[in-house]
């Protein structure tokens, strides 16, 4: 019988990408997505799509029905600076929204709940940072899905939950979204593409691993048969300033255009890159896209999409 998976937030960004590779290999797949941010576009056609919020009470219900081997929980409100002006709104969607799910999981005896953390939340200040850093969240964004990787640890030694953890840095690539706060290879694509003056905020100082759509997901597929119990860093472990990144967008674009520069705004962190060795040793993964190769594949994408 071929393996049942459930996918929350599948219709965002990183979701869709994982539904795709997850069918691709034969999984039969569930989506459960709010369309909050996630658009139906984004969802593979071969996808089951259930139109329900996370924190909704019938998950429970619907999850032991469709009894999957495996959920990748990855729906969440992913906007930083929304989390310090209601952190309330936060906590409700990013933390019991997730109890909600892992509740459900728990009942449900599935084989293994997989996570999105994140590296670039949950560090604060942090240069080549491993797992073993004691996470300093600067933002009620970090601070929930930390609480969540402690609720995944407790639910563990109650009830045997298996689980993996993966602390993703800048995650970017085709179907970002422009519009939002936290993509910025998708916000200066757009901008680049429409002739707009991108704003670079901490004068472009600020220091971010960047790590390709593709490779993420390949961490989540690798995750179905090592790492449990664990935590990994899911990035590049290479060290990129927002000016670096621009310029090899407004090259890629052939656009003559300056950006404006402004200072680093609340609960963003100046430098945070992440060290990925445990991943490679155990989760037996590592990226396999460079930089200049995924940026030029996402403007291409954005270009294509006419700025989406
Ligand atoms: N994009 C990044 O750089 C990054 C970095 C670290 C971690 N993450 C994590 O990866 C995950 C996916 O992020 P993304 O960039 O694809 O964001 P996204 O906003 O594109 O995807 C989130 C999805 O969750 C859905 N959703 C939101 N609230 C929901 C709710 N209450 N009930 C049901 N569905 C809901 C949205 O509609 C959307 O489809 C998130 O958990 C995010 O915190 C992302």
């Amino acid at each position: 019988m071929r393996n049942r998976v459930i996918v929350t937030g599948g219709a965002g960004f990183i979701g869709s990408h994982l539904v795709d590779r997850l069918i691709s290999l034969g999984y039969k797949t569930l989506i459960i997505d709010n369309l909050s941010t996630g658009s139906k576009e984004n969802i593979n056609e071969r996808a089951e799509f259930i139109h329900k919020d996370i924190r909704d009470e019938g998950i429970e219900s619907l999850v032991r029905d469709y009894a999957p081997d495996y959920i990748f929980h990855l729906a969440a409100q992913i906007d930083v600076r929304k989390s310090l002006k209601d952190p309330l709104w936060d906590e409700d969607i990013n933390i019991r929204g997730t109890l909600n799910l892992l509740k459900s999981a728990s009942n449900a005896e599935i084989k293994k709940f997989i996570f999105a953390s994140t590296g670039g939340a949950i560090y604060g200040e942090a240069i080549n940072a491993s797992e073993d850093v004691s996470p300093l969240p600067l933002s009620p964004y970090g601070i929930a899905k930390l609480t969540c990787e402690h609720y995944l640890r407790v639910y563990s030694q109650w009830n045997g939950l298996h689980f993996t953890v993966l602390r993703y840095g800048n995650v970017y690539g085709p179907r970002q979204d422009p519009f939002g706060e936290a993509g910025v290879v998708a916000i200066f694509c757009r901008q680049l593409i429409k002739g707009e003056t991108p704003v670079l905020y901490g004068y472009g100082k600020m220091i971010r691993d960047y790590v390709f759509v593709a490779d993420v997901v390949e961490a989540n597929i690798n995750a179905i048969k090592r790492g449990d119990g664990s935590i990994y860093n899911i990035g590049t472990g290479k060290a990129t300033s927002v000016n670096e990144l621009f310029n090899i967008l407004k090259s890629l674009s052939k656009r003559n255009i300056e950006p404006e520069y402004a200072e680093t705004r609340e609960g963003e962190v100046q430098e945070v890159w992440l060290n990925t060795q445990r991943a490679l040793q155990e989760l037996q993964w590592e990226p396999q896209c460079s930089l200049e190769e995924g940026l030029k594949h996402t403007y291409q994408w954005f270009k294509e999409n006419n700025g989406r």
